[in-house]
């Protein structure tokens, strides 16, 4: 066996791949010699995502896919062009998310059911549609959840947010265990807190800035390219005998101190 991360020629499908966690991860593909499928519901911003990244990896296929992936025909269109570029699929990161700042009392059965259908059941239907279509016929896949310290930690106002991430760490569980069989590894990757669009708005509150410094033991918050790292080796060989498993990666947050 080598001892070296390679991923070369492998075939990648990235939801929220427009922008935040989504476009650095493509990237880290791309650099690794990979294929990417960008899927993203903004469609101005996937174009333009897709053509600066063709710009860069000119000699890699990459392809980009208006789509609301909450929506099963959307997900339908996803999978028939990344068949039609591709011939098939390797890796498929579930990274599309959102999230509110919305007190628990004031939580309305629309905003519960927004955060909860993208972030767990699109992830769920997803890996479904790509594991029948590809995975279990070729026995072989990966599946990467972009999951949360949110899965281990409760976030106050931000309770459908919470409550997704816990449910798409044993999602991620269950599916491991139950298609192993199938030479598919599910694991996931829980970031604490990345400067992305999805907390702009913590972002811009001096008081929840100052008091992250504080608690963070590495004294900054993440950024997007702090995450590639796990998500390249989870799809590598170099984790062939890692499922079911999540990598916090949150600069020390959970560690207590
Ligand atoms: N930013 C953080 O602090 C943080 C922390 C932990 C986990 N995460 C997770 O990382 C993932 C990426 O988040 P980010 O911070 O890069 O967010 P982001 O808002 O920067 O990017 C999310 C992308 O998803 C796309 N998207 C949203 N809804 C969609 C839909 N229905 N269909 C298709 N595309 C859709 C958006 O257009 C956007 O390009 C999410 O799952 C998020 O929960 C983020």
């Amino acid at each position: 066996m080598k001892y070296t991360l390679d991923l070369s020629g492998k075939r990648v499908l990235i939801t929220g791949a427009a922008g935040g966690i989504g476009l650095e991860t493509a990237k880290g593909f791309l650099e690794n010699g990979c294929d990417v499928c960008l899927a993203d519901f903004n469609g101005e911003a996937n174009e333009k995502a897709k053509n600066a990244l063709s710009d860069s990896f000119p000699e890699r296929k990459i392809i980009a896919v208006t789509g609301d992936i909450t929506k099963s025909e959307d997900t339908d269109k996803i999978v028939a062009a990344v068949k039609d570029a591709f011939g098939g699929l390797d890796i498929l990161v579930n990274n599309a998310g959102t999230g509110a700042n919305v007190r628990s009392l004031n939580e309305t059965k629309e905003g519960w059911e927004r955060v909860i259908d993208l972030n767990l059941n699109s992830h769920f239907y997803l890996s479904q549609k790509i594991a029948s279509e590809f995975f279990v016929p070729q026995k072989s896949g990966n599946i990467i959840n972009m999951c949360s310290l949110s899965a281990f930690i409760g976030v106050p106002n931000a309770v459908a947010y919470s409550a997704s991430k816990g449910a798409v760490l044993q999602m991620t569980k269950s599916l491991a265990g139950e298609w192993a069989r199938f030479g598919i590894r599910v694991n996931c990757v829980c970031p604490g807190f990345v400067e992305t669009p999805l907390i702009a708005d913590n972002l811009q509150n001096e008081r929840w800035m100052a008091y992250m410094h504080m608690r963070i033991p590495m004294k900054r918050l993440a950024k997007p390219e702090d995450i590639v790292g796990s998500v390249l080796f989870l799809s590598s060989d170099l984790s062939a005998y890692v499922t079911g498993a999540s990598i916090i990666v949150d600069g020390g947050f959970s560690s207590g101190s």
